[in-house]
């Protein structure tokens, strides 16, 4: 069982660098950072999991798309219906790699918050929206969905008063995030993955984030 000391995630995070772009290291510190003040408030006891998970996610982006589909094949755990669509298959594919060169950190929340932090899915937990949102909302991104998110997310989330409070503010900036990968996926005539769907409409019917995974 690991203890997710600073000094683990620190290895970690010298570990995963050579797995990243400069941009994309920059960006994982980020999400890191975001994951680490979103599980403070909405999952206190596994924030130390919640940094290792963040420091993990983006693992496969440097991959072909090819390569991507041989590690989901060859390491898949994640049941997925059909192949994901090229934006979104590093998630599953960082999952099968964490199983692949970080077997100590393929933990079943670990490798399903990284499997579906590009698409969330229906009955997600509180651990994956926490990776999903922070990837959406850090603060290094630019576009003006994902900084109007933020906003909105940090108003609601910082005043949030108790615990529920603050898990209902992450399922209203999940939900948000999700509209707003949706509506832009559509505007760019881009490929959308059914999951998002899936999990938007599990939303939107009044589904609520689980505590613990379903399957
Ligand atoms: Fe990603
Ligand atoms: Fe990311």
């Amino acid at each position: 069982m690991i203890d997710y000391t600073e000094d683990v995630l620190l290895s970690l995070r010298a570990r995963v660098r050579p797995y990243l772009s400069e941009k994309r290291y920059l960006h994982t510190l980020s999400v890191e950072g975001e994951a680490a003040y979103i599980a403070a408030r909405a999952l206190p006891e596994r924030v130390g999991e919640v940094r290792a998970a963040a420091l993990l996610h983006d693992i496969a982006k440097k991959l072909s798309y090819e390569n991507q589909l041989n590690y989901i094949r060859e390491f898949g755990i994640i049941s997925l219906g059909e192949a994901p669509v090229g934006e979104v298959a590093h998630a599953p594919a960082g999952a099968a790699m964490i199983k692949a060169h970080f077997p100590e950190f393929a933990k079943a929340d670990i490798l399903s918050a990284v499997a579906f932090h590009s698409t969330g899915r229906r009955g997600m937990t509180v651990f994956e929206a926490i990776i999903f949102l922070a990837d959406y909302i850090e603060p290094t991104r630019v576009h003006e969905s994902c900084k109007s998110t933020r906003a909105a997310f940090h108003a609601q989330f910082d005043a949030a008063a108790t615990r529920e409070d603050a898990v209902e503010a992450l399922r209203m900036g999940t939900i948000r995030a999700m509209r707003q990968t949706v509506e832009y996926v559509r505007k760019n005539n881009m490929e959308l993955d059914e999951t998002t769907l899936s999990a938007l409409s599990y939303f939107e019917n009044g589904g609520e984030l689980l505590n613990l995974r379903e399957e």
